[in-house]
């Protein structure tokens, strides 16, 4: 059996926020999400999440999340440090006596105890935690690294290769200090081998806060067998506890990706300009401009090109051969050897199929636009569907908000309709395959196959109207 204890009761405080440290994103995903997706991979049976500060907000989020090890909450109020918040699973297992015995949770064995702050920690090296651990036989077992500069993490001081204890920077001596291992505070545990020390924890210290990592000399002086792993790179323990640290792990995150994706064949012409969520996916020969902004769920084609300035944000699909140039796209799907922009806004359900054209200021939104068709400028295509071979003028646009009734309508335009210029579909309408509609007009009505709909006042000439005012403004000086 394996568990998970997941530290998230902090409040945070160097990050100075309304939303609880653990809720932050990093690349649209939060510091929580991020290291249960880390865990998920292991194979955890159970997962006992501390929260406090923010504690429904917290439990909502994990709740959406689908989680696919069974989750317990346990809550620590008030949150007076990491031991304390270890110590509630003790206190919870110790309170929920008088449950049904099927609810009670099980805890006992392999259990990792990590915090909900360090995002870029890998499935990998947990899984190397905890492989040492079993492999050595340990009660307890640290993940530690080497860092050039120690500064705000706990020291991890050895005494003949062997862990003595940990202390925390503000509680270090000079000597101590100078240390540069370091405890990345995710730690591999037989629960009931340490269980027993929690109650000994006490906050004698200069944060007067139970320290989780008290516990190392505990089990030291309780004679139990304590080992330590290195992480290969210590980037990976990285905790956010301020907004420059929420910075950093975007900057290596986003190297991480980036390298991944060249190394896959994918052109990044200025990294440093450059920001790729880890979820995004790039095929072969695709290029990526300068100023480009791409996360979530974003799939792209091979030989497709991407930029300059360009924002993609997930789920976004973007089919071999495409081009999308200094635009926004957000929830976008879209075949091959499609053009997209400049300049183009492109959202919330916008299904184009292959060789759809989409040119400057042209908004879509909730639409679906068949092969080969073009709305080159200017337009807004709202709540719609395109067939084949549509061509929309410049300026035209479907009318689907109803403001007095707050709904929103539908337009259906059928294959080879050719709308003018500066023509309004005023929804719900239907303008059938092969139809015109002529610039100007305001379509009130369904417009029947081969028809041209026009809607607009006629024109009319006044003969010599210019000539006749001229003359009359030059004869009386001026204009009356
Ligand atoms: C901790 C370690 C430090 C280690 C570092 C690695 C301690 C005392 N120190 O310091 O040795 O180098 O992590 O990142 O453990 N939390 C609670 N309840 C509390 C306090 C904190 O649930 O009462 C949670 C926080 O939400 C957070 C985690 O525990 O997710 C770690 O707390 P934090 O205050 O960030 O500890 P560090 O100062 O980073
Ligand atoms: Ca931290």
């Amino acid at each position: 059996m394996l568990n998970a204890i997941i530290l998230a009761a902090g409040k945070g405080t160097r990050l100075k926020s309304r939303l609880p440290k653990v809720l932050h994103p990093l690349f649209g995903k939060p510091l929580l999400q991020r290291v249960c997706e880390a865990l998920e991979p292991l194979g955890v049976d159970q997962g006992f999440f501390i929260v406090g500060h923010g504690r429904e907000q917290v439990q909502k989020a994990l709740d959406t999340w689908q989680i696919p090890f069974k989750c317990h909450f346990i809550t620590q109020e008030p949150q007076l440090g990491t031991g304390h918040a270890l110590l509630q699973v003790k206190l919870y297992r110790e309170h929920s006596s008088g449950l049904q015995v099927s609810d009670l949770p099980n805890l006992h064995g392999t259990t990792l105890i990590l915090s909900g702050d360090v995002p870029l920690l890998r499935t990998d090296s947990l899984q190397t935690l905890a492989n040492t651990h079993l492999a050595q036989g340990n009660d307890l077992t640290l993940m530690v690294a080497d860092l050039g500069n120690p500064t705000g993490y706990g020291r991890v001081v050895l005494q003949g290769g062997r862990i003595l204890k940990i202390v925390e920077e503000r509680d270090a001596t000079p000597q101590e200090r100078d240390i540069r291992l370091v405890n990345a505070g995710i730690y591999c545990a037989v629960w009931e081998r340490i269980e027993p020390l929690l109650d000994r924890l006490s906050a004698n210290n200069a944060q007067q806060e139970f320290y989780l990592t008290d516990l190392v000399a505990l089990a030291s002086q309780a004679g139990l067998k304590i080992g330590f792993v290195q992480l290969d790179d210590p980037q990976e323990m990285t905790g956010v506890n301020s907004r420059e640290e929420l910075a950093l792990c975007h900057e290596i995150l986003n190297c991480r990706t980036q390298s991944r994706l060249m190394r896959d064949g994918v052109t990044i012409l200025d990294p440093r300009t450059t920001m790729i969520g880890p979820e995004v996916q790039i095929g072969l020969d695709t290029v990526i401009l300068p100023g480009c902004f791409l996360q979530g769920d974003v799939q792209i084609g091979e030989q497709a090109e991407i930029g300059p300035n360009t924002t993609l944000m997930g789920p976004i699909r973007i089919g071999k051969n495409s081009k999308v140039v200094q635009s926004y796209l957000k929830n976008v799907s879209m075949g091959e050897d499609v053009l997209i922009g400049p300049f183009a806004h492109l959202r919330d359900g916008a299904v184009l199929s292959h060789h759809v054209r989409i040119g400057n200021f042209v908004e879509v939104k909730n639409a679906r636009i068949d092969h080969h068709s073009n709305a080159a400028h200017l337009c807004y295509l709202g709540d719609a569907a395109l067939g084949s071979e549509v061509n929309m003028g410049a300026g035209s646009i479907t009318a689907n908000y109803d403001p007095i009734r707050d709904t929103k309508h539908e337009t259906i335009i059928g294959d080879g309709v050719k709308v003018g210029c500066n023509a309004v579909l005023v929804a719900p309408v239907q303008i059938h395959e092969r139809a015109c509609v002529a610039a100007g007009s305001v379509i009130t009505q369904d417009v029947a196959p081969w028809d041209l709909a026009i809607a607009r006042p006629r024109q009319t000439a006044i003969p010599d109207w210019v000539k006749r005012i001229s003359e009359e403004a030059s004869a009386g000086g001026t204009f009356a």
